[in-house]
């Protein structure tokens, strides 16, 4: 199905959602388009989606990608930087059929439970055996990491949930993995692993629940989320200069941010995004391989390189280029002595 843009730009009520979002209107709801939803409800949906503490995800930006989205229309779909999942799933929310890829594995995994999938969810057997005996003897986790993270139970835990993850397949597995996945970075202070031991407790039932526990509670989660677009998906796990260059209506581009000093981002020698000295050549050779498409970026202005550049970078191969400025305050700590910093994030819209 061919999604037409829905809205012009102008004298339209504003964006629900978690966080008002600033300029321009939002786009007519459902009706507009007969079996598509409207902003509000892609809006709502999507803010179901599982939270998962990651670098750079962009749950608070969803009301303001949901506007662009559904502004741009079209069929198909490039998220190809997919993080957390999140944008891929408030992709497929608006109707498209969605890629998604990051190098990652774990992204491509959450992708496949979430957005690839249309219809299976754990059931309540399932979770009860995961959460159950183990189905072999296996002790690599709890031999592997025993009082660097979580507690020996935790870990006991994690090799006897992989026992069953490990004799299942397909979307099933994908959700349990999911499901795995963000109950170790709740259960972990800033949902982050350069951080051992328990200094950062600070009670929050987060930190407090047993993995088993998390489990049972994420699992549930994605659950919720689950439905049937109608519409076919993909997951894939690739460095995003190996993607296909054509074929996408829209391509959302969510690159690393650079630092402009060097920070401890711990994928950071992997990737020419990372480094303010290839980022921009890197960005240019992205915005290239994708020009047949409309572009979505987004970047952060404490990153190299600034909003100007970036423009001009899209600017050599679109004629028009939009830039929005969203401005949101981010807690930089973990506990109430936390700073707090402001910081401007840029949604770039290239037709
Ligand atoms: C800012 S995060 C994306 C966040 C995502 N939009 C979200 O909302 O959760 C950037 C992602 O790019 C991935 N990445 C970095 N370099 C890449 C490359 N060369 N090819 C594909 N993915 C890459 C990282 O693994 C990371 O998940």
């Amino acid at each position: 199905m061919i999604r037409p843009p829905l809205a012009g730009r102008s004298g339209l009520p504003a964006v629900p959602g978690p966080e008002a979002a600033p300029g321009p209107g939002a786009v007519p709801g459902p009706g507009a388009m007969p079996g598509l939803p409207g902003l509000p409800e892609v809006v709502s949906r999507t803010g179901q989606f599982p939270r998962l503490r990651y670098m750079g995800s962009k749950y608070r930006l969803i009301p303001h990608l949901a506007r662009a989205f559904t502004e741009l229309g079209g069929a198909a779909a490039l998220d190809a930087f997919s993080g957390s999942g999140v944008v891929s799933y408030l992709l497929k929310t608006c109707g498209y059929q969605v890629t998604a890829n990051d190098f990652l594995t774990f992204p491509a995994i959450i992708a496949r439970a979430s957005v690839v999938n249309q219809a299976v969810t754990l059931s309540a057997g399932d979770i009860a055996t995961i959460c159950g005996p183990p189905a072999d003897d296996r002790d690599f986790i709890g031999r592997t990491f025993g009082g660097i993270y979580f507690t020996d139970a935790d870990l006991q835990f994690l090799d006897s949930a992989w026992s069953h993850i490990d004799r299942m397949e397909g979307h099933k597995q994908a959700l349990a993995i999911s499901a795995l996945v963000l109950s170790a970075a709740r259960r972990q202070p800033r949902g982050v692993f350069t951080v051992t031991g328990l200094r950062y407790d600070d009670g929050r039932r987060d930190l407090r629940l047993p993995l088993r526990d998390h489990f049972a509670e994420r699992a549930a989660e994605y659950n919720r989320v689950i439905f049937d677009s109608g519409q076919r998906c993909a997951a894939t796990s690739c460095d995003v200069f190996d993607l296909p260059r054509a074929g996408y209506d829209v391509v959302y581009l969510d690159p690393p941010y650079a630092p402009p000093r060097d920070d401890n981002c711990y994928i950071k020698r992997y990737t020419p995004f990372s480094y303010k000295h290839t980022v921009t050549a890197a960005l240019r050779r992205a915005i290239r391989q994708f020009a047949d498409s409309a572009l979505v970026l987004s970047y952060s202005s404490n990153a190299v390189p600034d909003a100007a550049t970036i423009e001009g970078l899209l600017r050599e191969v679109k004629r028009d280029v939009e830039v929005r400025a969203v401005d949101h305050t981010y807690a930089f700590g973990t506990h109430q002595a936390a700073r707090r910093r402001t910081a401007r994030e840029y949604l770039f819209i290239a037709r």
